[in-house]
C-alpha cells in the first residue's frame, strides 16, 4: 500500500474545531459505552468515569519515574499494590509495581524469570518457559524480546492445561511455568494448584497469569461462586498479574506485578550508574510514567472498596448467566467448556460461527474471532448487563439467517475459490495486493478491511502457508499507520 506524508497545519486551529473533528472521527468506533463491545473496554457507568477522568487530570502532568519527586505517586502506587497483594493472599512480603497493562507485567514475569535463573543457574544457556497454548501472546512476545524459548503445550479437551504434559515439557533448561487465571480464549482457569505444585518440585518459578481474573474472581469468591485457588495462597505461585485496567474498571493503562518475595522482584529492575545524567533507576519497561493511571487506580479502589467491587462481580456474574442461558437456548450455538467466571466462547457444530460474528457486525456488535476451534469471545462487563436481551435477539436472528440453506453467495463462494488457487500459485509479495482484491470484491469497506470478515477468515485459514499469514499480517499493521492516498 503507497502512503502519503502530512505537513504539520500551517496556522492552528481553534479548541473547538480540533475538539469537533475528533468527535467526528469517532463516529464509527464501536459504541462500547452502549456494551457493544465484548472485549476491549470495561465500563461501569459515568459517574465512575468521572472519578476516574478527575483522578487522572490531577496528575496529568506528574511523572511515575522518580517517586522521590511525587510522594504523592509513590503512596498510590504502593498503596494500590498493598491492596492487590491483599487481594491475592499475599502477606507483607508481596511486593511488586504497577504497570502500562497485561503484556508489560507479563513481559516483565518473564524477565525477572530469565535474570533469576541467570544468577541461580548460570549453567542454563537456553532458558525455556512452560506454558499452555492458550496463554496469551504477550509470553510470546516476551520470548522474543527476552531470548527465552516458548515451549507450547496443548490443552485439555476442557481447554485448560494438561498437567501431564505440563510435566514431560519441562526440561534442565526450565526457568519458568506458567498457568492462567483464567486464559482469554476461553475463560477457564488452568489447575493452578498442580501446575505450581510441579514448578516447586523442580525448583522452578510459577507465574498466575491473573490479568482477567485479577480482580474479579476474589469477589466472585467471596460471593460463593465455586473459584479454584489461583493466587498467592497456593505454594509455589511465585508472582501474578493482574490488570487493574480490565476488571478492576481503572482507567488505561494499568496492571500490577507483584512478587511473592523482594528478592525476586529486584531481577526486575534496572538501574544505570554510569551515565553521565546520574544514577538512573528504573522499575518496570517504560522510562517516564503516567501518573494519571496510578493516581486514578487509587481513586477507584477508595471509592469502591470491597462492598462496590462485590456489588460489581455480582452483577458482572448474573450477566454472565443470563446470556449463557439465552446462547444456549439459541438452535446450533453452544459456549465451549465451563468457564468460571464472565469470559467465555461461543462456538457451533453446525453453523459458521465467524458469519454469525459477520450478522452480528451489521447489528453494531463487535465480537472477535478466535481459532483452533472456530469461535467467538465474549467478555461480559458491568456495561453488559443493560443489553442481555437485545444482544440475544440479534444472536438468534444472526443465527437463523446463517442457518438457512440458501445463506451463502454462490458469488461469494467462486471469488474465495479462485482467491485461494491464485494464493497456492502467487508469490508471497503479491498477497497483500490479492486480499485487498477480494477483499474489495466482497464489498470491502476501503480501510483494507471487508465488511463480511468470514470469507477472508476462511481464506486466511486455509494458505498453505502459515508463514505467509504473518506476512500479511504485518503488510496490515503496517498500513494502519500510513496515511492512505
Ligand atoms: C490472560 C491475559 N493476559 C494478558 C493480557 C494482556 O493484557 P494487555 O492487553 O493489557 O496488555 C490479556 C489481554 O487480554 C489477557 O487476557
Amino acid at each position: 500500500m503507497s502512503s502519503a506524508t502530512l505537513a504539520l497545519p500551517s496556522t492552528g486551529s481553534s479548541k473547538k474545531d480540533v475538539l469537533a473533528a475528533m468527535r467526528t472521527a469517532r463516529d464509527h468506533d464501536i459504541k462500547w459505552q452502549q456494551g457493544r463491545a465484548f472485549g476491549l473496554v470495561y465500563h461501569i457507568n459515568e459517574e465512575i468515569d468521572l472519578l476516574l477522568k478527575e483522578a487522572y487530570t490531577m496528575f496529568f502532568s506528574e511523572n511515575g519515574l522518580n517517586p522521590t519527586a511525587f510522594p504523592s505517586i509513590r503512596k498510590f502506587e504502593s498503596e494500590v499494590l498493598a491492596m492487590t497483594a491483599s487481594l491475592l493472599g499475599g502477606d507483607e512480603n508481596v511486593c511488586g509495581n504497577m504497570t502500562t497493562g497485561g503484556t508489560e507485567s507479563l513481559l516483565m514475569a518473564v524477565k525477572t524469570a530469565r535474570d533469576w535463573a541467570r544468577q541461580h543457574h548460570p549453567e542454563i544457556t537456553q532458558p525455556e518457559v512452560v506454558l499452555p497454548v492458550t496463554a496469551h501472546p504477550a509470553f510470546e512476545k516476551a520470548a522474543e524480546y527476552f531470548d527465552v524459548r516458548l515451549v507450547q503445550v496443548p490443552v485439555r479437551s476442557d481447554y485448560r492445561a494438561d498437567v501431564e504434559a505440563m510435566r514431560r515439557a519441562i526440561t534442565p533448561n526450565t526457568i519458568l511455568v506458567v498457568g492462567s487465571a483464567p486464559s482469554y480464549p476461553h475463560g477457564v482457569i488452568d489447575p493452578i494448584r498442580e501446575l505450581a505444585a510441579l514448578a516447586q518440585g523442580h525448583g522452578l518459578l510459577f507465574h498466575t497469569d491473573a490479568c482477567v481474573g485479577g480482580f474479579l474472581l476474589p469477589f466472585a469468591r467471596k460471593l460463593g461462586y465455586p473459584i479454584p485457588d489461583f493466587d498467592f495462597s497456593v505454594p509455589g505461585v511465585t508472582s501474578i498479574s493482574a490488570d487493574l485496567h480490565k476488571f478492576g474498571y481503572a482507567a488505561k493503562p494499568a496492571s500490577v506485578i507483584l512478587y511473592r518475595s523482594p528478592e525476586l522482584r529486584r531481577h526486575q529492575m534496572f538501574v544505570s550508574i554510569n551515565w553521565p545524567g546520574g544514577i538512573y533507576p528504573s522499575p518496570t519497561m517504560t522510562g517516564s510514567r503516567a501518573a494519571g493511571p496510578i493516581a486514578a487506580a487509587w481513586a477507584l479502589m477508595n471509592h469502591l472498596g470491597e462492598a462496590g467491587y462485590l456489588k460489581i462481580t455480582q452483577t458482572v456474574m448474573e450477566t454472565t448467566r443470563i446470556l449463557q442461558d439465552g446462547i444456549r437456548n439459541i438452535p446450533g450455538l453452544k459456549i465451549l467448556s465451563n468457564p468460571e467466571m464472565s469470559v467465555f466462547a461461543i462456538a457451533s457444530d453446525s453453523l459458521d460461527v465467524y458469519e454469525v460474528a459477520d450478522e452480528l457486525e451489521l447489528r453494531g456488535w463487535h465480537l472477535d474471532r478466535q481459532h483452533f476451534p472456530r469461535c467467538l469471545h465474549v467478555t461480559v462487563n458491568h456495561v453488559h448487563s443493560k443489553i442481555t436481551g437485545e444482544f440475544l435477539d440479534d444472536l438468534a436472528a444472526a443465527a437463523a439467517i446463517v442457518r438457512k440453506p440458501s445463506f451463502r453467495k454462490t458469488s461469494s463462494k467462486f471469488i474465495i475459490a479462485v482467491a485461494n488457487l491464485l494464493a497456492r500459485l502467487l508469490p508471497r509479495k503479491w498477497m497483500s495486493a490479492l486480499m485487498e482484491k477480494v477483499s474489495s470484491m466482497l464489498g470491502g469497506s476501503g480501510s483494507g478491511l471487508p465488511s463480511r470478515m468470514a470469507p477472508m477468515y476462511g481464506l486466511i485459514g486455509s494458505l498453505p502457508n502459515r508463514g505467509d499469514i504473518k506476512e500479511l499480517v504485518l503488510d496490515l499493521l503496517d498500513s494502519m499507520t500510513r496515511l492512505s492516498n
